[in-house]
């Protein structure tokens, strides 16, 4: 009985430890749901970015937990075997004020890239804030570029520089087949960039295509001989329905832009991010990676990733729903 009283009490005493640390994380990919990490904390990679090193996933992406502190702007890491199970690496680039850019700043949708020829870790990380004496707002529209000798940081910030001298406010990043490395940047007068950065990823060297289309979020994906590109309208934190195109070649020409589901369910709330491949031994599944903005609770903004229905020249992303994937074989079962 004492035992049974005694067992009774450490299960509890085990709850109640583990509520007070957070959540555990789940075994299955649930769009939309609080995403844990090793922590039990929800993970914070908002506009993120993944990039696949050896044996393991890194995603880094805007940190805006409630706790960082008033005017900080932070960019966290995270490590993962199999894309669902994440380890806080740490805030891998934590800073108050960049160059002259004045107190209302933004750092938005770091990507890493990584430079086997230097060895170094590259992050692009959209740059903004007001012209010197204006009050607030995205008028800068730079990259800004850090750099580090290992995945986890610390990142030094070097520069910020307007790509190819075109306005650049939300970016995206890709890297090819080949290891090539491109940004993709939305140029508000233009339209949309995919542009190759240089040898050791230090700039922006070469635009492979501006596609006169006014779409950020841009995301890209090369799959069974087609590139495929997805973008979102420009609706701020609001969702719309995302379109996607695609093209035998970087430089295009790129087929319209159709919707990648339904427009009135204006892609499940989300935004996209980034594209995914996954090749394994059985088959190759490309996951969708998008955002649900949470704009006034920041913090508690979700992720929607979904394996998408993709190939012919047709994408299209399915109704969230549970998940999973075996990394190994490349295969994603819809629950
Ligand atoms: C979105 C953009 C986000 C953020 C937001 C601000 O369109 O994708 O990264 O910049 O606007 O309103």
């Amino acid at each position: 009985m004492k035992w049974s009283i005694c067992a009774q009490g450490f299960a509890l005493a085990a709850a109640f430890l583990l509520s007070a640390s957070g959540m555990r994380a789940a075994d299955t990919f649930k769009p939309g749901d609080l995403w844990p990490d090793d922590q039990g904390k929800h993970i914070q990679a908002h506009g993120g970015g993944v990039i696949h090193v050896g044996d393991t996933y890194y995603w880094f992406g805007e940190d805006r937990a409630q706790e960082n502190g008033r005017g900080m702007r932070c960019v966290s890491c995270y490590a993962s075997k199999d894309l669902l199970h994440w380890t806080h690496r740490g805030q891998v680039l934590k800073t108050d004020h960049l160059e002259d850019f004045g107190r209302s700043w933004i750092l938005e949708r770091p990507k890493v890239f990584y430079n086997a020829k230097t060895k170094k870790y590259v992050m692009y990380m959209h740059i903004d804030g007001p012209f010197p004496g204006h009050r607030g707002g995205y008028e800068l529209a730079r990259v800004g570029v850090a750099i580090s000798d290992t995945v986890d940081g610390n990142y030094q910030y070097l520069k910020s520089f307007r790509p190819l001298d075109h306005e650049s406010r939300d970016i995206g990043q890709f890297i090819d087949d080949d290891g090539t490395a491109y940004l993709i940047f939305e140029d508000r007068p233009n339209g949309f960039h995919i542009a190759k950065l240089s040898d050791d990823y230090l700039t922006v060297e070469k635009d492979m295509c501006l596609i006169p289309e006014h779409l950020e979020g841009g995301a890209l994906v090369h799959y069974h001989g087609l590139y495929y590109v997805v973008g979102s309208h420009l609706t701020g934190w609001g969702a719309n329905p995302n379109v996607y195109a695609t093209a035998k070649s970087l430089s295009g020409p790129w087929s319209e832009f159709k919707d990648i589901a339904p427009p009135e369910k204006k892609t499940y709330g989300s935004q996209s991010s980034m594209l995914i491949k996954v090749t394994g031994t059985q088959t190759t599944s490309v996951i969708y990676v998008g955002d649900i903005w949470r704009p006034r609770t920041q913090w508690d903004s979700r992720y929607l990733w979904m394996p998408l229905q993709i190939g012919d020249g047709k994408l299209s992303l399915p109704e969230p729903a549970e998940w999973s994937l075996d990394v190994q074989t490349g295969v994603a079962t819809v629950k």
